[in-house]
């Protein structure tokens, strides 16, 4: 799987989209499939369907009918208002940041209640933009979650800064907040916590250890528009607070960021980084700069776009709170499937992924991966999530280069690989299962579709572990 699919499919939720094609050629090969469509639909064979035998309790895998044939709904959603505004910029002449920019981040540091918002080309900006502005450089540590887009952790290896690992609340996805502090030296420069698939992290927990030993933190609130600790937006604790407008993401623009933050002399360092140094009504011709800085700029057309989608975010967000929480009643009474649990503080989840743990021990031992297989085949798309950034080989040859080596010597390097242990995560990486947001958005009787088809695998489960042995 690529990692960007990881952070949430960029297009249409279909049903079947998981390749299955491994699972299926087993089991066309020991003789239990019926017939497959071109499309790739799985349907049941002639047999079965003039009989109609075992259409309910055989895995559509293995030639029954699938739960659903019907699509969940498709992203993004856009109609006659993105286009007028789209046209609007073209005809204005003015395609580069200028007040379509300006105007969205007015309206979304309202929405958020943030004193200011400075918009940047991608999430992944925004928080090199707040890394820089504050400073993280070579030998820093930045403590991260192992749980989270590989984004995350890019930013502070941009920096030359280095990543330390704290485990995972197995429970919430979340970084754990409670161990923390164990992984403060006195090189930790930053905690970067992420509010994972748009729920929050335990920021009480965070901040008590941040204040008490002076350390800064900047959340990575990527996944969680409209999310609220506390009934307080998420991205407006942090000394900045970043935010992805990536094609996947709950407010879109293709791609997008920004970052918020209530600090006057702060924005305007991120200003300047996000435009080569120069500041702001400085775009003509004056060419005199005073920091590194990067072209990070949003453009109009994107602005113009997120301006609109905005009109749609409270209404989505909705949607998505109640499905969720209609999804989350069906699967507790499922044994073996354990939704993503909220702290107490999380008064708003924005969903970007509906996630939960997978326990194939009530499934008669059948794998994740042949549950995802099966799943999919029910017209239920769902993915296994991350796996461990802790663990990336790209990490050893990153500090291996000569630009690593220069600033980290070996034994800090030791340091670093003995504490990098995180054994709640490894584990919550064999066991998670993520829905989109997308699949959220639809009619309740979704949500009945996606616990009756768990339901289904978990009666039929035998079934799809014998064809899965004969692979
Ligand atoms: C947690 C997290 N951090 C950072 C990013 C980076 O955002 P972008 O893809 O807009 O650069 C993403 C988005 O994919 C993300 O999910």
């Amino acid at each position: 799987m690529s990692i960007r699919t990881c952070t949430g499919t960029s297009g249409a939720a279909t049903a079947g989209r998981v390749s299955r094609r491994g699972f299926i050629g087993a089991v066309v090969a020991a003789g239990a499939l019926g017939g497959r469509r071109s499309t790739g639909a799985v349907v049941p064979s002639a047999a079965q369907a003039t009989s109609g035998a075992g259409a309910s309790n055989t895995p559509a895998l293995l030639g029954g009918t699938p739960v659903r044939r019907t699509p969940f709904p498709s992203w993004p959603v856009a109609d006659g208002r993105e286009e007028d505004a789209l046209v609007r910029v073209i005809r204005s002449g003015r395609w580069n940041r200028g007040n379509n920019v300006s105007s969205f981040e007015s309206a979304y540091a309202a929405l958020t209640g943030a004193k200011y918002c400075l918009a940047t080309a991608n999430g992944t900006s925004a928080l090199i933009t707040s890394l820089a502005a504050l400073g993280v450089g070579p030998g820093d540590e930045v403590i991260v979650p192992p749980y989270t887009f590989v984004a995350t952790i890019n930013s502070v290896l941009l920096m030359r800064a280095l990543p330390v690992f704290a485990d995972t609340d197995i429970d919430t996805f979340q970084i754990d907040a409670r161990k923390v502090e164990r992984s403060i030296t006195g090189r930790t420069k930053l905690i970067l916590p992420v509010h994972l698939g748009g729920s929050a992290v335990d920021l009480d927990t965070i901040f008590e250890v941040g204040r008490r030993r002076g350390i800064t933190i900047v959340e990575d609130a990527c996944q969680a528009h409209l999310a609220e600790w506390r009934g307080r937006k998420v991205g407006t604790y942090g000394k900045t607070g970043c935010f992805s407008f990536q094609a996947s993401k709950n407010l879109n623009s293709g791609e997008g960021g920004a970052l918020l933050t209530d600090d006057e002399a702060l924005v305007e360092t991120c200003y300047r980084f996000h435009n080569n140094s120069r500041g702001r009504g400085n775009n003509g011709d004056d060419f005199s700069y005073r920091n590194i800085g990067a072209n990070l700029r949003l453009t109009e057309f994107q602005a113009a776009l997120l301006t609109t989608q905005m009109t749609r975010l409270e209404a989505q967000a909705r949607t998505r709170d109640a499905n969720a929480a209609h999804l989350t009643e069906r699967l507790r009474q499922i044994p073996g499937i354990a939704p993503a649990r909220m702290y107490e503080g999380c008064t708003r989840n924005a969903y970007h992924l509906y996630m939960f743990r997978y326990d194939p021990s009530h499934f008669a031992g059948l794998p994740r991966t042949a549950f995802i297989e099966a799943l999919a085949a029910e017209g239920i798309p769902a993915q296994g999530g991350y796996s461990p950034l802790n663990k990336q080989p790209f990490l050893d040859d990153a500090f291996s280069a000569p630009g690593f080596r220069t600033i980290y010597s070996n034994t800090r390097m030791d340091a670093w690989r003995e504490q990098n242990e995180c054994p709640q995560n490894d584990r919550l990486c064999t066991e998670a299962v993520w829905l989109v947001q997308t699949m959220l958005l639809g009619p309740r009787q979704d949500m009945e579709d996606i616990a009756e088809a768990i339901r289904k695998l978990q009666a039929t489960a035998p079934q799809l572990v014998k064809a899965t042995a004969a692979r």
